[in-house]
């Protein structure tokens, strides 16, 4: 495929309008975030109604400006007429009535301007957020040894938009981390991608979230936490480690929770000051998760011997957990992969991503066929 391959591509799964023209799957002409965490923050978490509201309002404001902000000196309708070649949106997994606002938006645009509509599967778009960069014509990942690129099939060195997507051709494996979803996903190709293990209970970022709101810190927990576990000895008290002592590759967090309540509890009745000890705990329980997410995937990765690791979702933002993901990788003769910090959390761009997966496989739906859907997610 030699042209250039532009996606205007929408996110409206939770709590974030997004929208963005994406080159190729990985060059960034624009994102658009519109954030609703202002909204939801005096609930400590999303409400579902409220957050399909504000994706109401924000929806036509959000796309308009992607397109402006790509394409400066044309009108949004001309820059959709010219030079947008497919649209793609989030069908899933998220939350129904936000979910059906980014469809509903893309069935129209794809209907009025006669452009191709790509479903993409929100944990996917996590997957390919690591291939997104923001530099123009220069498509190498961020962190990554590409070495790959000789042997792929993408081989005509002037096609180099194609390289980033080169890591595809050796088998990978992602550690999805969202406050929805903790799920380990082996990937072969753009049409091959194997859920091999998940949360049994809490998702990383909820546990996050909900630890926040235990330590009477701000919502989104995970950036909170992290901000308060900067100031703490994470080996101060010694949370447990979901199912670490079975074989399995399954992640459990809901045990780490009870654990931090009830030490918040004991803390209390022996009359200590929660917020003076609120760094170390915030530092254990950050600890806690980070070494459960570690050592989980890289077991996964010599089990399934791979070589390449991905981090991906909200709670990717983390830097003490890609430090420690880059540090373990390193003793394990592993390569470490993560995505710009921007794209870590919800938005556009990596749905345009994942869709040029699905460009290059030519695998897209009339718009009419295009649905909100739960088989959007991953199976065992
Ligand atoms: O991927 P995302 O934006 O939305 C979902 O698809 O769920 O992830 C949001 C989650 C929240 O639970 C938030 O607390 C967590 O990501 N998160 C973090 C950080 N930034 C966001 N968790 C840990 N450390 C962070 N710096
Ligand atoms: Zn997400």
């Amino acid at each position: 495929m030699n042209k250039q391959v532009t996606i205007l591509a929408i996110e409206s799964s939770c709590d974030e309008t997004s929208a963005a023209v994406v080159v190729n799957g990985c060059q960034i002409l624009s994102c658009i975030v519109s954030s609703q965490i202002p909204i939801h923050q005096r609930f400590g978490g999303v409400v579902p109604e409220i957050a399909a509201r504000a994706h109401v309002e924000q929806i036509n404001t959000v796309i308009e400006q992607a397109l402006c902000a790509a394409y400066p000196i044309i009108k949004p309708r001309e820059a959709l007429i010219k030079e947008i070649d497919y649209l793609a949106v989030t069908h899933g997994p998220g939350l129904i009535g936000s979910l059906l606002v980014g469809v509903n938006a893309a069935k129209t645009l794809s209907m009025v301007f006669n452009k191709p509509l790509i479903p993409v599967n929100h944990i996917l778009g996590h997957v390919y957020s690591n291939f997104l960069q923001e530099q123009e014509n220069k498509c190498e990942m961020r962190n990554a040894k590409c070495k790959s690129i000789e042997n792929t099939n993408y081989n005509n060195s002037s096609d180099t938009l194609h390289s980033a997507f080169c890591i595809l051709h050796s088998p990978f494996i992602t550690l999805v981390a969202s406050g929805g979803h903790t799920d380990l996903i082996l990937t072969k190709g753009h049409n091959n991608h194997q859920l091999i293990a998940q949360t049994r209970d809490d998702a990383a970022g909820e546990a996050f979230d909900k630890a926040a709101q235990l330590l009477s810190l701000s919502y989104p927990g995970g950036p909170s936490i992290a901000k308060s576990a900067i100031n703490g000895n994470p080996e101060i008290y010694n949370l447990p480690r979901g199912l670490s002592k079975i074989h399995t590759l399954d992640f459990s967090f809901s045990g780490l929770k009870t654990a931090l309540s009830q030490l918040i509890n004991e803390k209390r009745k022996s009359n200590i000051n929660i917020p003076t000890i609120a760094p170390d705990l915030a530092s254990s329980f950050q600890e806690s998760i980070i070494d459960s997410l570690v050592s989980k995937t890289v077991q996964a990765a010599i089990k399934y011997d791979v070589k390449n690791i991905f981090l991906a979702g909200g709670v990717a933002a983390n830097t003490r957990l890609r430090t420690e993901f880059a540090n373990t990788a390193s003793l394990n003769n592993l390569i470490f992969h993560a995505p710009l910090i921007e794209y870590c959390t919800d938005n556009a761009a990596m749905i345009g991503a994942a869709a040029y997966g699905s460009v290059l496989l030519k695998h897209y739906e009339s718009c009419y066929d295009v649905n909100v859907t739960r088989e959007a997610e991953l199976k065992l």
